[in-house]
């Protein structure tokens, strides 16, 4: 049976139009499915003991690093093993569902700690040979409040499709095949009572 890893990112529950678009698709989904819902378990942000922890094998550290190193060794084997979880839950599917929306134009910070724990060289990216995801299908949903399509006054100040679609898209990173869904206008009816009192 095919895998998909679903990923949440909104932070209003069943309210999130990117949920209730993504509950569709998973409904139709005929195989597995994992999910991960970073508003219910936000993942830790990636700090300097997740990111020296993979690069200064022990044996090389300065004193300095090591008495560091002593001092963060519950840290370090927390984040390692915070990294391997997420590493394999994300290789281990064969499709992927990111419902993300978007906040002040750009990637929620819960995503984009995912992101930051998720992507390594050497495991999960293509910077240092193939991507092992290379070619799987993905799709993100991502809803907004306001529209950003061309002629929209906010046409191009939507950063995080460019930047998902780049993240999980280019054959160096991720390498997924990628598809976007953006439910536009989503606060237009909590606008609303704004732009009538304005033009009173
Ligand atoms: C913290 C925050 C920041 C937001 N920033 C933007 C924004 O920059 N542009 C926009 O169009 N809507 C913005 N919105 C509105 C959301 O994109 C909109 O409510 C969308 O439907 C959220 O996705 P969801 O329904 O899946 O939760 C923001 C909402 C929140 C809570």
């Amino acid at each position: 049976m095919s895998c998909l890893l679903r990923i949440d990112a909104s932070a209003s529950g069943d309210a999130s139009v990117s949920r209730q678009v993504a509950d569709s698709f998973t409904a139709a989904w005929k195989g597995d499915v994992v999910r991960r819902d970073l508003a219910l378990e936000p993942v830790g942000h990636l700090d300097a003991a997740g990111i020296t922890a993979r690069t200064t094998p022990a044996g090389e550290h300065t004193p300095e690093q090591k008495a560091a190193a002593l001092l963060q060794h519950e840290l370090v084997e927390e984040f390692l093993l915070l990294q391997h979880e997420l590493v394999e839950e994300f290789l281990g599917a064969e499709a992927y569902l990111f419902a993300v929306p978007l906040y002040n134009y750009s990637i929620p910070p819960v995503f984009k700690a995912w992101l930051d724990q998720t992507m390594i060289v050497g495991r999960t990216t293509g910077l240092a040979g193939p991507a092992p995801s290379a070619g799987r299908p993905a799709v993100v949903v991502s809803a907004r409040g306001g529209g950003y399509g061309p002629g929209a006054p906010q046409h191009g100040r939507d950063f995080l499709v460019p930047a998902l679609e780049t993240i999980l898209g280019d054959a160096n990173l991720m390498a997924l095949d990628v598809r976007t869904i953006t439910p536009e206008l989503t606060y237009a009816r909590v606008m609303e009572p704004f732009l009538i009192s304005e033009q009173e």
